[in-house]
């Protein structure tokens, strides 16, 4: 007999729209429907290629067995090469630098870092779902706001709704 797993409360209102939506296109995929998967824009799928000398430059760190755990605080090598691209960038205002394994991983932990269960985030809106897939997580309270086009153009914030 196999355990009943119930999950966790708070994941009752999480939803993530991106990955929600393939559940129900492969349901219509099994009709025969020919799909197109806009969902995810995955850029190696188009016209993107990593750079070959970081392909090479990872190839043969994994080669000498730098796949290991970093220090905490990253290799130092490529925190400076993160700060020194920001200068570059003009962004001079630092105060540190930590690498995610994509900007999920950065949003999960900021947001998780800073927001208290019941607090207000502002969320544009359309947006990606992640951020609110994880205020949802956080139990708290997403305040989207509503982008729309004005007449001349320009991006205005017209409506604030809580939900
Ligand atoms: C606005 C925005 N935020 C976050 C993400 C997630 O980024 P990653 O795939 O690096 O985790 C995406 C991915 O498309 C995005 O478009």
């Amino acid at each position: 007999m196999s355990a009943k797993i119930i999950p966790a409360k708070r994941t009752e209102n999480i939803t993530y729209a991106v990955r929600d939506i393939v559940v129900l296109a492969n349901e219509v995929a099994k009709t025969g429907k020919e799909m197109l998967y806009l969902n995810i824009g995955d850029p190696n799928l188009f016209d993107f290629e990593p750079p070959k000398h970081l392909v090479e430059a990872t190839y043969q760190a994994m080669l000498k067995n730098k796949n290991g755990y970093s220090p905490s605080s990253g290799i130092k090598e490529a925190v400076e090469a993160i700060r020194k691209e920001g200068s570059r960038k003009g962004i001079e205002n630092i105060l540190d630098i930590f690498v995610t394994t994509g900007a999920s991983e950065a949003i999960d932990i900021c947001l998780t870092a800073l927001v208290n269960e019941g607090e207000n985030v502002l969320t544009p809106t359309p947006g990606y779902p992640l951020y609110t897939a994880i205020q949802s997580k956080l139990q708290a309270y997403k305040i989207h706001i509503i982008w729309m086009k004005q007449i001349i153009g320009s991006l205005i914030l017209t409506t604030l709704k809580r939900r």
